[in-house]
C-alpha cells in the first residue's frame, strides 16, 4: 500500500503517464488528473498482476508493440456523450442536407465515442430526407477500441433515451426482451448508414477517401494543445467540400484559425475563401 493506494504510484509515474498519453493520443492531462490516472490504470495493473505503476510503465516501454498500449489509451480517454447532444447542430445539419444535392451526402464523425453521436446523425438523415433509405454515408471513428465496439453493437440502456421524443424512440429503436429487458437496440436500417473505423486524429495519415459535406469534431479538441489542434483542423479543412461544414463542441472555437474557418452559426464553421483558394477548391 502507498498513501492509501493499493499500488505504488509516485509523482514521477504520473509525469511519465502524462508524457506517454500525449505522445500517443495528443491528450494533455493536467495536475488535477493525478487521481483519475491512478484509478483508471489501477484496473490494468490488477488485470496484469503487476504491483507498481513503475513496473507497469516499464512493461509498456519494454514492449512497444504490445496490445497493452491500446488498453492504456482506452483507459485514459474520456468518452462522455449522449444522443442529440448540443441539439442545435442537428437542426443545422438537417437544413444542410435539405439544401444539398450531394448524393451521397457524406459525414465524418471523428470522435464518435460509444455511438450516440453518429446514430443521432443517422436519425437526422431519416428525418431530413423523409426517406426509408436516405442518401447519406456516415463514417464514425474514434481512437478508443472499447467505445467503437459498443458503438458497433448499437445497444444502449433504456435510460439513455430519456430525453428523446416518443416518435424517435419508436422509429429508430427496438426494445429488448427477457435477458435484454431494460435495453434498446438501434434498428438495422439506421445502423446500416454507418461505417466504423479506428482513427487516431494524431496520425499523419487518416484512412479516409474523398471529401465530406460535414465533419463532426466535437468535444475532443479540448484535450489537445493549440499546435495539435491547428494541425488537425487544417487537415480536416482539406477534407471538406467547398460548401462543407465543420461542427465543433460547445467549449471549442476556431478563432485562432480565422484564415481557414469562418463561423456560420453556433459552433459551426465553413471554409474561408482564402482556404478554398489555397486548396484549389474554388
Ligand atoms: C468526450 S468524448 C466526445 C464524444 C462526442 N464527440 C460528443 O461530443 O458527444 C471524446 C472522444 O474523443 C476520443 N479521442 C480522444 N483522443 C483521440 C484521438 N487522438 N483521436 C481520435 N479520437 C480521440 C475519445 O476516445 C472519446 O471517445
Amino acid at each position: 500500500m502507498n498513501n492509501g493506494h493499493e499500488f505504488s504510484y509516485t509523482k514521477a509515474d504520473f509525469t511519465r503517464v502524462v508524457d506517454l498519453i500525449y505522445q500517443r493520443a495528443g491528450i494533455r492531462l493536467n495536475e488535477s488528473k493525478e487521481q483519475m490516472v491512478y484509478s483508471r490504470l489501477a484496473r490494468r495493473l490488477r488485470a496484469l498482476q503487476i504491483d507498481t505503476f513503475g513496473g507497469y510503465l516499464r512493461y509498456l516501454e519494454q514492449h512497444p508493440d504490445s496490445a497493452e498500449w491500446q488498453q492504456f489509451t482506452n483507459a485514459l480517454t474520456t468518452n462522455l456523450t449522449s444522443f442529440f447532444r448540443e441539439a442545435h447542430h442537428f437542426d443545422i445539419l438537417a437544413a444542410q442536407m435539405q439544401d444539398s444535392n450531394a448524393r451521397p451526402f457524406r459525414i465524418w464523425c471523428s470522435a464518435s465515442s460509444t455511438g450516440e453521436e453518429p446514430y443521432s446523425l443517422a436519425m437526422t438523415a431519416f428525418e431530413a430526407y423523409q426517406s426509408a433509405n436516405p442518401p447519406v454515408e456516415i463514417i464514425a471513428s474514434d481512437l478508443d477500441t472499447h467505445v467503437l465496439e459498443t458503438a458497433m453493437q448499437g445497444i444502449y440502456a433504456l435510460e439513455k433515451l430519456e430525453k428523446m421524443s416518443l416518435e424517435r424512440k419508436r422509429g429508430f429503436f427496438l426494445k429488448g426482451k427477457d435477458e435484454r429487458a431494460g435495453k434498446v437496440r438501434v434498428k438495422k436500417a439506421v445502423r446500416d448508414l454507418l461505417e466504423f473505423r479506428q482513427i487516431n486524429l494524431l496520425d499523419q495519415r487518416w484512412p479516409l477517401d474523398g471529401l465530406f459535406d460535414a465533419i463532426f469534431c466535437r468535444n475532443v479538441m479540448i484535450y489537445f494543445d493549440q499546435p495539435t489542434q491547428r494541425v488537425i483542423l487544417e487537415k480536416m479543412g482539406r477534407l471538406l467540400k467547398p460548401n462543407g461544414l465543420l461542427y465543433v463542441g460547445h467549449s471549442e472555437n476556431l478563432h485562432f484559425m480565422s484564415e481557414w474557418f469562418q463561423s456560420c452559426g453556433k459552433t459551426t464553421y465553413m471554409l474561408t475563401d482564402l482556404a478554398k483558394m489555397s486548396w484549389g477548391k474554388k
